[in-house]
Order: C-alpha cells, then structure tokens, then sequence
C-alpha cells in the first residue's frame, strides 16, 4: 500500500467533511448524512483525527428520534439535489430526516474506538453514546419485532444498506408500485442508470415512503401495515454483533442493568439466527414474514453471521467453502451477490458488486475465526481495486471497474482502515 494512497484517502475525507459530518461523495449523488455511511467513515477518521471520528457518531445521534429510532438520512443542508428529500419524507424532529433506519453498525464502530483511544479518553463519550445505543437496540426489539421472534424486521430494502439485492425483488414485486417517479430521480443525473436500482424498484421503495409517511411514521403502527417486511439475514447479524459490541460497552460503565437487558436481546437473536441457517443449502437465508416464505437467494448478507460470531465458521464449514467458491470465480472479493446466479449483476448496485463496508465485516469475521488467509485476500483485493479504479462507491468483481459515486467516503475510510491492519 502506497503512502499516496492514504493520503489520497485523507483527502478525500477531509473534502467531504461538512463540520461534524461527512457527505457520502462530494459528486453531489447524496448532500446528506447517511446513518451506517458516517458510522463507517468515523473508522476512518479514527486512524488520524479522534476528535473528527467521534464527532461523526455525535452528530448522527443528534437525530434520534423521541421514541429511540436512530434515521437512515439526516438532512443538515440543501437538499434539493437529492430524491426523496425532506419534502417527501416529512419525518423527524424539525422534519429533517428520514422516517426508516438502517443497518445498526454504531455500537460496533463505538467499541472501535474504545479500543484505539484508550479507556480514559473514550469513557466520557461512551458514557454519553452507551444509554443513546441502547435505547436504538431497543427500539429494534420491541418496534421491529413486537412478536418475539428474535429478528428484528426492516420495513423498506433501503433500511438493509443494500437496496436493490435480488433477496427482495419477490418481497417489493408485491408491493403496490404507486405513481411513477423515474422523471424525478435524480441518482440517475449523477451515475449511469445501468448501475443504479430500476425504475420498477424506485416507484415501489417511493410507495413504501408515502405509506409510512400516511400511518405518522408510528412505530407501533408500522410493522403491522409495512407492505414489505422481512427479517433480513445480514441486518440481523449486523444487529447482533452491535448487541455484543454495546454489551461491552454498557460494562465499561458499569451499567449492570443495561448489560441484563442486552444479554437477553443476544439470547433471543443467537439462537433465531441460528434458525436461518439452511442444512440442504449450506446458507444462512432471509426471510419474508409476510408471507413466512423463506428466501432462498444467497446474497452476501447470509455470510455476515460470521461478523456477528465468528464460531458461525466452526459450526458451519460449509459457510466458509461457500465463500471460497465464490472467490474463485471472480477477480476481486467479495461479490454482493452469487456469481454465476441468474440474478447476479456484477455492476448493478447490490446485485453483485464489491463494497469495501461489506468486506471489512466479512474480513473481521475471518480473522476472528482464525482464517487469515482468507482475510488476506480480501483485503488485498479491496486496498487492490481501490489502487487501480480509484475511490468508488462500488466496483465490478469481474474485471474490477468502478462504478457509481467518485470519491467516496466510506471507501476511503476503509482503505484506511484496512492499510493499518497485518495479514
Ligand atoms: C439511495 O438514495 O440510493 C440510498 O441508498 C437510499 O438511502
């Protein structure tokens, strides 16, 4: 890894910085601050300016809602160039965020920094994130999964971070598509169609806003009425290893009953992930809890359970030689999507590109479960495509294009953070 590299990465952080936080890209494809995107940058301003790391995580949790759910988007500035913005969503304290979630990687990225910083100069922000984190984990359990289950559900494919995966397409073809609004987009003016969702799907994630927005956005109205509702394989194990994460977090400060509380929330989610695990396949799969159909399709969030627990790698070596035949048919790891599927499209968004967030949790399983070598690859291919196609928001597994928004921030914090690691 060259040192032009990382400094190419810094730079690309400190552009994007809009005081407090960072804007996915500077293109202009998302002038907002994105919930799972500015949690993953702080890990890249952890490896230079602390300060700068924990204000990322401050500023987003400035936009928690009353009732303890953390948004997906908060709008800070002009968002005119950015579909749905606040006059769509019409959500949130001041009406400036959206009215979903997503993928809950905040208490991971807290113990993160703990670690790299020290308990005495992380404990005064960790006794102020701690009691904010707990009241977002849950709020999943009891908005999210009101029934018990052990999952919470996402309501919306932009609550999974990966939109547009072929794990949803039969879970949104259900969903009524409303009103056109491809002539209202405006991802398109900044990517090329060809990588971004379809119109078909804009319409209906559109349909799904406009349908929270009618119920109040209430909580404990949604769940029942969501016309898409699935217990996501990936977002659960994300939630999990932040239980675990938060758990920690929680003891740091000695909060005896918060620890309790999440003790049972791992409890209840350990053994429902569990339940997703597929013998036959030898995959972990999502599932519709609408129609309680699960979703055979393998994407890459049925090989996050080793994030969420590295054991997974030991129980299931079938997980693992899964991976590994995947790696063998591409160029650079880890496609989003099976290759070789009808429905892998390695340069349309979620339906098989490369994302370095995805690769950092898959890379950080690995080398908890001892496979290094793995890791390696991974993450030689991740600082690798960077090298050669620049800071992209994704990248084609096939021949290592990049594709969608230049210079990206969450890209850039991970080649950071991955530069620091040893194979
Ligand atoms: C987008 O606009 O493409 C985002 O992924 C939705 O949050």
């Amino acid at each position: 890894m060259t040192a032009d590299l990382t400094e190419a990465a810094i730079a690309i952080l400190r552009a994007n910085d809009r005081g407090g936080y960072t804007v996915p890209t500077s293109s202009g494809l998302y002038p907002a601050q994105w919930n799972w995107d500015s949690c993953l940058v702080a890990l890249g301003f952890a490896t230079f300016d602390e300060d700068r790391a924990w204000a990322e995580i401050e500023t987003l949790f400035g936009g928690q809602w009353p009732d303890g759910m953390l948004p997906h988007i908060l709008f800070h500035g002009d968002d005119s160039s950015y579909f749905p913005n606040t006059a769509i969503w019409q959500a949130g304290p001041g009406g400036r965020t959206s009215g979903i979630t997503q993928p809950p990687v905040a208490a991971t990225v807290v113990r993160q920094l703990f670690e790299r910083f020290g308990v005495e100069r992380s404990r005064p922000h960790v006794r102020a994130l701690a009691p904010k984190l707990l009241a977002w984990h849950r709020w999943f359990y009891s908005a999210r999964d009101p029934e018990g289950t052990g999952l919470a559900a996402i309501i919306h494919p932009w609550e999974s971070g990966m939109d547009n995966s072929p794990v949803w397409d039969a879970a949104l073809a259900a969903v009524e598509p409303g009103p056109s609004v491809a002539h209202l987009r405006k991802d398109t003016g900044f990517a090329d169609a060809a990588v971004r969702p379809t119109s078909a799907e804009y319409d209906r994630y559109i349909n799904l806003v406009l349908t929270f927005r009618a119920a109040g956005y209430r909580a404990d109205r949604l769940y029942g009425i969501a016309p898409f509702r699935v217990a996501d394989i990936g977002f659960n194990a994300i939630l999990q290893r932040a239980n675990r994460d938060l758990r920690f977090l929680l003891d740091v400060i000695d909060d005896r009953a918060g620890t309790a509380e999440v003790d049972r929330m791992i409890a209840r989610t350990r053994a429902a992930l569990e339940g997703c695990w597929d013998e036959a396949d030898g995959f972990y799969y999502s599932r519709d809890t609408r129609t309680g159909e699960v979703i055979r399709k393998p994407g890459i969030g049925g090989l996050l359970p080793l994030y969420a627990d590295p054991a997974a790698a030991e129980r299931h070596p079938a997980l693992v030689a899964r991976l590994e035949r995947w790696l063998e048919q591409v160029e650079v790891a880890v496609p989003s999507f099976e290759p070789g599927r009808p429905d892998f499209e390695p340069r349309r968004y979620w339906r098989g590109p490369v994302w370095l967030v995805v690769n950092w949790m898959i890379l950080d399983g690995l080398r908890r479960a001892g496979r290094r070598d793995l890791a390696a690859r991974i993450r030689r291919d991740s600082i690798g495509v960077v090298a050669r196609s620049g800071f992209r928001e994704y990248f084609d597994p096939i021949t290592g294009e990049g594709l969608g928004g230049t210079d990206f921030s969450w890209t850039a914090a991970m080649v950071l953070l991955l530069a620091g690691l040893e194979d």
